[in-house]
């Protein structure tokens, strides 16, 4: 079957087999059914950080196992045990309802509530890992379920264990989130200020901060609905604070934060400055107003976007002399 409608990107390659299942027992019967017969197995979340080169010769099992349930709670938090099919957006939205507070930065994010410790998602001056419990997975070769602490995950910048020493090891099925009850907003983000003061007559609520991203990304990040995209393609790399010092001699106006290993630069900026922003090659392109962004504009081809991911790399290593590296996962 064609994966087009279960990968943002919306490419059109296929899986040989496909299964959705929708809880822990249906996962492992795929589970079995695959080994059976020889077949390697691909998770498939929300397909929102894949970029598929080729077909995909295994059985591809798309992970729908819902829910959303209060585990515990005391007077300042709650904890919110949620499916790892839960659509993530739909879950944030579910929490500004119930008045719960961490995740409101995090608003309009593609893909599921299982994705979302895998890379550590994070916008706007917050990450996931900021309101993590843990998490259950079940081990892929001993059908065995295991509960992983915040420690376990190892969360770093758009990383986690599961992309490192446990890759391809665990499918996680659900995660447990610990939200503040009296909201603690994140406002540190210059342009979430600055859409808020567009709104004098709007409290400052979870529902208006939630209100001002999603304004804030859909000014900027293509909706996957209408070009295919996976948000942003490669992690903002981190250089030495002497090469950054050393680049601004020869651009003044390269911008950088301090991070706790040198300085972070944004790859937009490094994207845009070798001439990339905006550019349209056929069917698929760099994003018009966020270069971080690759895009499908409809027909385009997974294994040509690699390609020019790679041109990019090799341009702004070129200049700039800094590794990019993707943050979309290449199958
Ligand atoms: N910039 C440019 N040209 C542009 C756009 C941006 O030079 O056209 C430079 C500017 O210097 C700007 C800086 O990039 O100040 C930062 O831009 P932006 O605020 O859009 O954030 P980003 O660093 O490009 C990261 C995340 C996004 C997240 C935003 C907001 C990564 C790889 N990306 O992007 O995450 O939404 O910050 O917090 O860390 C994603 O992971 O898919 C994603 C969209």
């Amino acid at each position: 079957i064609s994966l087009k409608p279960f990968n943002t990107f919306s490419l059109d390659k296929k899986a040989r087999f496909f299964t959705s299942v929708n809880s822990r027992e249906q996962l492992i019967e795929a589970l079995i059914w695959a080994k059976g017969r020889g077949l390697e197995v691909f998770i498939l979340g929300g397909g929102s950080n894949i970029l598929l080169t080729q077909d995909i010769n295994s059985l591809v099992i798309k992970i729908e196992i819902s829910g959303i349930e209060i585990v515990k709670e005391d007077e300042e938090f709650v904890w919110v045990k949620v499916g790892a099919g839960e659509n993530w957006h739909n879950f944030v939205l579910f929490a500004i309802e119930n008045g719960w507070s961490g995740i409101e930065n995090l608003s309009l994010i593609p893909g599921t509530v299982g994705a979302s410790p895998m890379q550590n998602i994070g916008a706007y001056g917050v990450e996931i890992k900021d309101v993590f419990e843990s998490l259950k997975a079940l081990n892929r070769a001993t059908l065995e379920q295991k509960e992983f602490n915040a420690e376990d995950c190892r969360f770093g910048y758009r990383e986690s264990v599961f992309k490192h020493e446990l890759k391809g090891k665990f499918i996680i099925t659900s995660v447990t989130y610990k939200l503040r009850k009296k909201p603690v907003f994140n406002l540190e983000y210059g342009a979430i200020k600055e859409t808020l003061a567009e709104w004098p007559d709007k409290e400052v609520s979870l529902k208006s901060v939630s209100d001002a991203i999603i304004k804030i990304r859909q000014s900027k990040l293509p909706d996957p609905k209408v070009i295919g995209n996976a948000g942003s393609f490669f992690k903002n790399p981190t250089i030495s604070e002497e090469s950054w010092k050393a680049l601004q001699e020869n651009y003044p106006s390269i911008p950088g934060y301090n991070v706790p290993d040198g300085v972070k630069i944004p790859a937009a900026w490094l994207i845009e400055q070798s001439g990339w922003k905006g550019r349209k090659f056929g069917e698929i392109g760099v994003h018009e107003k966020q270069p971080l962004v690759l895009v499908n504009y409809g027909t385009g081809d997974g294994f040509d976007i690699k390609l020019l991911s790679e041109k990019i790399q090799h341009s702004v290593f070129e200049k700039f002399g800094i590794e990019l590296h993707p943050e979309v996962n290449f199958i």
